[in-house]
């Protein structure tokens, strides 16, 4: 029975993260390396969960008891205790693999660890630790809070029990799960940057406006944004890491990123969070 869960990480996804798990009454601890990104973190999940205090679907009380079943910590070595571990720290092989092998050490054998990783291979990811059968992917979507699906990656060698454990621990946490297998992408980010690099590739091409590209989206195919406004949201960095890792994993030119998304990321226009994408922020 998991009833504990550190979290490592608390960027946009690690806090959300550690949010849903607390409010679905899991004890967490969110790490990260510095007090600072800490105090942050819990300051945006405070805001997060006061929306819904505004709108009458938490009581202040119920708000408290959740942010007080969150611990922070800049140390790994507290991860000793818990039941479950989910990685959510940047985007980078050798990050990753350092930290694993350093949970790997700390935690109990038994524990499952789990990465929130939009593209790096589970397999690979998995083979660094000396329990690849409890290793798998985790996949949640921005915002976390918000989003319903928890995409669950099956690395080569992760067992049948790992999946139902986090399958289950998906549910638990009031997410859809579902299946996949391992490959470049998944499924989420193979079907959804490529339609985002198109996009930015009309632009390029003087097809239309970012507007009227967005608007075509929402408007005509009922997505709730546009994948301009999308690619500002999740990052132009991320985007193009991921059309990166889709075209050196397929080795196919169908997924090579638009000159125009590399010379956004070059610029250091990577989106809402430097204030500068295809909007201005
Ligand atoms: N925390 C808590 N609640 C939030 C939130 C947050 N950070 N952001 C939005 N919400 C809630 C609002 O309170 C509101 O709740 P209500 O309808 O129950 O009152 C609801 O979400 C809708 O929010 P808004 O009215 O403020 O705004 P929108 O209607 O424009 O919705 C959105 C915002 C949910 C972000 C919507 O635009 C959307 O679904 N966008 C697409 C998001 C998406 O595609 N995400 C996946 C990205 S890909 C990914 O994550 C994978 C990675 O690997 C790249």
């Amino acid at each position: 029975m998991i009833k504990s869960i550190g979290v490592v990480g608390a960027g946009t996804m690690g806090n959300g993260i550690a949010q849903v798990a607390a409010r679905a009454g899991l004890d967490v601890i969110l790490r990260d390396v510095t007090d600072d990104l800490l105090v942050r973190a819990l300051g945006t999940i405070d805001k997060s969960l006061q929306r819904d205090v505004d709108k009458q679907r938490l009581t202040v009380e119920a708000k408290r008891e959740i942010i007080a079943r969150i611990k922070s910590t800049t140390v790994v070595a507290d991860f000793e205790s818990v039941d479950f571990v989910v990685e959510a720290i940047y985007e980078d092989f050798s990050a990753k693999a350092e930290l694993l092998k350093e949970l790997d050490r700390v935690c109990r054998a038994e524990v499952i660890l789990a990465s929130n990783t939009s593209s790096i291979s589970i397999t690979r990811l998995g083979a660094v630790t000396s329990r690849p059968d409890r290793f798998v992917g985790m996949h949640f979507m921005n915002p976390v809070p918000v989003m319903k699906l928890v995409e669950i990656i099956r690395g080569i060698a992760t067992s049948d029990q790992t999946y139902s454990d986090t399958r289950e621990l998906a549910e638990a946490m009031g997410k859809t799960a579902v299946e996949v297998n391992d490959a470049p992408g998944f499924v989420s980010n193979r079907v959804l940057m490529p339609m985002i690099n198109e996009a930015v590739f009309a632009l390029y091409e003087g097809v239309g406006t970012p507007d009227a590209i967005d608007q075509i989206m929402k408007l005509g195919m009922n997505h709730p944004m546009g994948p301009l406004q999308l690619a500002d949201f999740i990052g132009l960095d991320v985007c193009l890491a991921i059309m990166n890792v889709l075209y050196d994993g397929f080795n196919d030119s169908k997924y090579r990123p638009c000159p125009l998304l590399r010379k956004y990321v070059d610029a250091g226009w990577l989106g809402r969070k430097t204030g500068k994408g295809f909007y201005q922020y």
